[in-house]
């Protein structure tokens, strides 16, 4: 008796240290993520700057010279020589590549930000659907150019949650939805509860998902998305949202027709 609880006691110490491997684990993804898809703005930034701060020294002899020179012609023959017209137009280029660089990190780091508030919030009985209807005003611009939207929703109680990451939880998979529709398709919005359950889910009915992404899908960084279009953080976020609620999401999607992901969550948080 004395052997089997002491077995048991391990055994939950195991599961604590496992659980505590995997959390540390993910952390160190998700850095190791973040220096790899910062690295490169930030490399070409860095090395623009420095082109930059040669053609400023340039552009500051020319018009030193303006001061200095004896003739037009003598400055003429100082633009020639300084490239002029090459600087002038790489200044542009170097500028506006700058700037995409840095909105790419910046748009990183909001999406970082998202996962370090998600303490902040506390759980409170709330209406789903008000929380998704609201989700659905926040979108309403970017779907209707994609999709008709259609609401199926279910009887649902007040659940316990914390609504605003439950609303950006609805907003990735919204913003998802929209992105897999080439031309127009449909976005269903469904709800429903089961076994203390409750469930929302948002079918598309866009390109779909290739299997050998299906396992990737939740993993920081993992996107399919065009460089500046997507960080690949909104399941990652949605996932880590959603398992804090003690819940989980369900994926169903067949190639060239379309996506479904279902979040289940529990009515009553446990005290
Ligand atoms: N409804 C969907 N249909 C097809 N593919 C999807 C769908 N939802 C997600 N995906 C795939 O999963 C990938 C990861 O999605 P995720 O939301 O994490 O990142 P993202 O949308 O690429 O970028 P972000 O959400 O950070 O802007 C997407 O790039 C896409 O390939
Ligand atoms: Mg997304």
């Amino acid at each position: 008796m004395i052997h089997k609880k002491h077995l048991l006691r391990d055994l939950a110490e195991v599961d604590a240290q496992l659980l505590q491997s995997e959390k540390m684990a993910a952390i160190g993804q998700l850095a190791a993520g973040v220096a790899h898809e910062i690295n490169n703005p930030i490399g070409y930034v860095f090395s623009n700057l420095k082109a930059l701060a040669g053609y400023v020294d340039d552009l500051v002899k020319i018009i030193d010279a303006t001061e200095t020179v004896s003739s037009l012609e003598e400055l003429k023959s100082l633009i020639e020589t300084l490239e002029y017209s090459y600087i002038r137009d790489d200044v542009q280029a170097l500028i506006s590549e700058s700037e995409e660089g840095i909105g790419r990190v910046k748009t990183i780091i909001t999406a970082l930000k998202d996962f370090s508030h998600i303490d902040e919030e506390d759980f409170r009985p709330s209406d789903l659907h008000r929380g998704l209807d609201s989700t659905l005003n926040l979108v309403s611009n970017e779907l209707k150019y994609k999709a008709e939207v259609i609401k199926a929703y279910g009887d649902l109680p007040e659940i316990e949650c914390l609504p605003s990451q439950l609303n950006q939880v609805a907003l990735n998979l919204l913003t998802n939805a929209a992105h897999a529709i080439e031309e127009r398709g449909v976005i269903t919005l469904s709800t429903g509860c089961e076994a203390g359950m409750a469930w929302f889910e948002v079918h598309d009915t866009g390109r779909g998902i290739k299997a050998e992404h299906i396992d990737r899908l939740f993993e920081p960084f993992f996107s399919t998305k065009a460089v500046g279009e997507g960080t690949g953080l909104g399941l990652s976020l949605s996932s880590s949202i959603v398992q804090k609620h003690g819940g989980h999401i369900e994926v169903e999607s067949e190639e060239g027709r379309g996506t479904r992901f279902r979040v289940w969550l529990p009515i009553i948080q446990p005290h």
